[in-house]
């Protein structure tokens, strides 16, 4: 949902080559988060302008245009010390053009430049108060709005430090946003900030950091007069100084995500929404114009265990393909620490202290949006069983549009692989302001989700950089059931089911590269499937989830349609569909719907449908109705969906790579869907 990478050297020469090289390849590791356009700026060759290269398309057409200006833009220069801040889109307002890519910028001598992700509300308002000031616009973007106020602003109040005037323009907007500037007027400075939308700063010096803590400033308000008309401003009469690091040559960088900055540093800050950012003459401070919920005195400097490693592809086609593989890896790093299997124990420590509270709630909630809100359609059946409690399952959306009733004693989780979903971040929102407690399960250190939780689980997947999730799932998955074997521990009559799941956990992984091995075969089969239209993927009980989240990744990296039906509903409308030219993926395992499922299987068949079967190794009875099959090992029924839907996602990589579709960056999607 918009990427943004902004890159500052203080006293630590650069060559512009280098400088673009940078900015560049920290877009190429945002690039998940929208590939509409990209863009950068810099200043120019002179000194004296900005230098603006935008293009259409992903970041490797801009990487050519840049390179195809290399004497305009003289690469061989050298900086001391230089701001260069760039964009990667996914379109919002105004359709995937040059114009409307970013830097937006304020006027034609580029007095301002901004980067943004998120969409400003109220963009129409601040829009018809510039162009009654003369202000005449070239974009359909929300984000030139931004540019041109910040330049308004600067105009009337000539003397307002660069961070003020970025504190004057944010206090104007609504809506959420993460902001990046570089201006003429202040060569050497950079402002960022955010609101909804995620920022990190990431700090390199050549030696230690002074602090592992920058201190908040609180900067004079300066809250409009209400003229009706957007104000002008007074100048700020800010008393805040800088505190500096005092580290003399230091870089820093600031990000959508540590995925764009873990190649330079793995010390970083997570600001917070309503901080303001500044670098000046190489010291970085935080301001704020009011006190945080927190009321923090400080943003800590956080040291990243993430491995530079685990952001390459390495030898794999794609990100997707390589987080498929890493499977077997990522379930046992969710484990990790906390299952113990010769004891039979379970500990998550990040919301251990809360057991007790969520023994006593009313519900459960479970909510989140697309792959995650799955993965507790996967495992509701098995909450209900082991914590005896009622399970609601919540698209994050559809809770808000319907103003669902939370009470003080329910417990709301939000899922979400980036922990920036938007729907799912108002959602917890929403309930968190009705005295629910909340329980983040997310696999992004810092994210909003994760901040404003109560407490959480972190998944442990690693970093996931194709836009369809795959190995999130399976740890989201693994997550939920490890939380409800914490909540059945003291149940006596429930001591026999518990240890077979563990049992069935510590298998897992052998059980999983099992599964990938299927990768030959089902390649075989997308070579059948992938010129049709349509794919039907049913199931029912533990395997539904599969379909639905089977169907999804066909949809979403295939351009197929797909849909995910629960056997159970099939008389009542879809058989329709069914005749002997319609694929159709059955999932029938040896669980106890096994027999239900057998009953629709036959519907299919006597329908002239030749189903393509995902059952258990050696079950030859369920394959002898099926066209096709493809084996997973038995597990136990509660894990089986974890098995069942690998196949699937190995089936939707194969198709889409058949169709030369990009498997990594779907049309029209992103990876953190950060708008509403
Ligand atoms: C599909 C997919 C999406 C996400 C959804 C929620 O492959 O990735 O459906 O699951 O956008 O995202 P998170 O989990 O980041 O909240």
């Amino acid at each position: 949902m918009c990427g943004i990478f902004a890159y500052l050297n203080y006293l630590t020469p650069k060559t512009r080559r280098e400088i673009l090289e940078l900015l560049v390849n920290g877009l190429k590791r945002l690039e998940y988060r929208g590939y509409d356009s990209a863009g950068v700026a810099l200043d120019a060759a002179d000194g004296k302008d900005i230098s603006i290269v935008k293009k259409k398309g992903k970041v490797k057409v801009l990487e050519d245009e840049i390179n195809s200006r290399i004497n305009e833009l003289d690469f061989e220069g050298t900086t001391d010390s230089h701001v260069g801040i760039a964009h990667t889109r996914w379109a919002t307002h105004g359709v995937p053009s040059e114009v409307n890519s970013h830097p937006q910028r304020s006027d034609v001598n580029h007095a301002f430049v901004v980067v943004h992700n998120g969409i400003v509300t109220n963009y129409k308002d601040v829009k018809v108060f510039l162009l009654k000031k003369g202000y005449q616009f070239e974009s359909e973007t929300d984000t030139e709005v931004i540019a041109k106020l910040v330049h308004h602003i600067y105009l009337q109040n000539p003397n307002c430090s660069f961070r003020e005037l970025i504190e004057q323009v944010i206090q104007q907007l609504e809506g959420a946003f993460a902001l990046c500037f570089k201006s003429k007027h202040f060569p050497g400075e950079c402002v960022a900030t955010r609101r909804g939308s995620p920022l990190l700063v990431g700090i390199k010096a050549k030696t230690r950091l002074a602090t592992d803590h920058v201190p908040i400033l609180y900067s004079k308000d300066h809250r409009p007069h209400g003229r009706g008309d957007l104000p002008i401003l007074p100048r700020s009469d800010s008393t805040a100084e800088f505190q500096p690091l005092e580290d003399k040559e230091v870089e820093y960088f600031f990000a959508s995500d540590a995925s764009a900055v873990i190649e330079h540093t793995n010390r970083v800050i997570f600001l917070e929404d309503d901080d303001v950012a500044a670098v000046k003459e190489g010291s970085l401070s935080i301001h704020r114009l009011r006190r945080s919920l927190d009321d923090s005195h400080s943003r800590e400097i956080i040291t990243l265990k993430m491995e530079i490693q685990q952001i390459m592809k390495g030898n794999y086609s794609s990100f997707m393909q390589k987080e498929i593989f890493e499977q077997p890896e990522s379930v046992v790093n969710t484990m990790r620490g906390r299952l113990n299997f010769e004891t039979q124990t379970v500990i998550l420590g990040g919301i251990k202290d809360y057991i007790p509270e969520i023994r006593r709630c009313r519900r459960l909630m479970m909510i989140g949006c697309g792959t995650s809100y799955h993965s507790a359609v996967a495992t509701r059946q098995l909450l209900e069983e082991l914590t005896e409690l009622p399970v609601m399952v919540e698209l994050a959306s559809d809770f808000l549009d319907r103003n669902t009733p939370v009470f003080r004693d329910d417990v709301c989780f939000f899922i979400s692989q980036s922990g920036e979903t938007a729907d799912t971040l108002m959602a917890l929102r929403y309930c968190k302001n009705r005295g629910a407690l909340i329980v983040g399960i997310t696999n992004t250190v810092g994210s909003s989700i994760c901040r404003e939780s109560h407490c959480g689980v972190h998944i442990n997947a690693g970093p996931e950089i194709g836009v369809a999730s795959t190995k999130a799932y399976t740890s989201q998955f693994i997550s939920l059931v490890m939380f409800a074997l914490v909540m059945s521990e003291d149940r006596i009559s429930l001591q026999a089911r518990r240890s077979e799941i563990i049992k069935g956990l510590q298998h897992l992984d052998e059980q999983i590269r099992e599964v990938l091995k299927l990768d030959e075969k089902v390649e075989e089969l997308a070579k059948d499937l992938y010129q049709h239209k349509s794919l039907l993927i049913m199931g029912r009980g533990y395997n539904y989830a599969t379909c639905m989240e089977g169907a999804l990744k066909v949809k979403e990296l295939t351009y197929m349609h797909s849909e995910g039906i629960m056997a159970g509903e099939l008389k009542h409308g879809p058989l329709a569909l069914v005749d002997n030219n319609m694929p159709v993926i059955m999932i029938v395992t040896r669980d106890p719907v096994y027999v239900k499922c057998m009953i629709a299987l036959q519907q299919v068949t006597a329908r002239e449908g030749r189903p393509i079967i995902i059952c258990e190794k050696g079950d030859r009875e369920t394959q002898s109705f099926a066209s096709r099959s493809l084996e997973v090992p038995h597990t136990v029924d509660c894990l089986q969906g974890i098995l069942t839907v690998i196949p699937m996602q190995l089936l939707s990589y194969h198709i889409a790579v058949l169709k030369g579709c990009n498997v990594d960056c779907p049309r029209n999607l992103a990876k953190s869907v950060t708008v509403e």
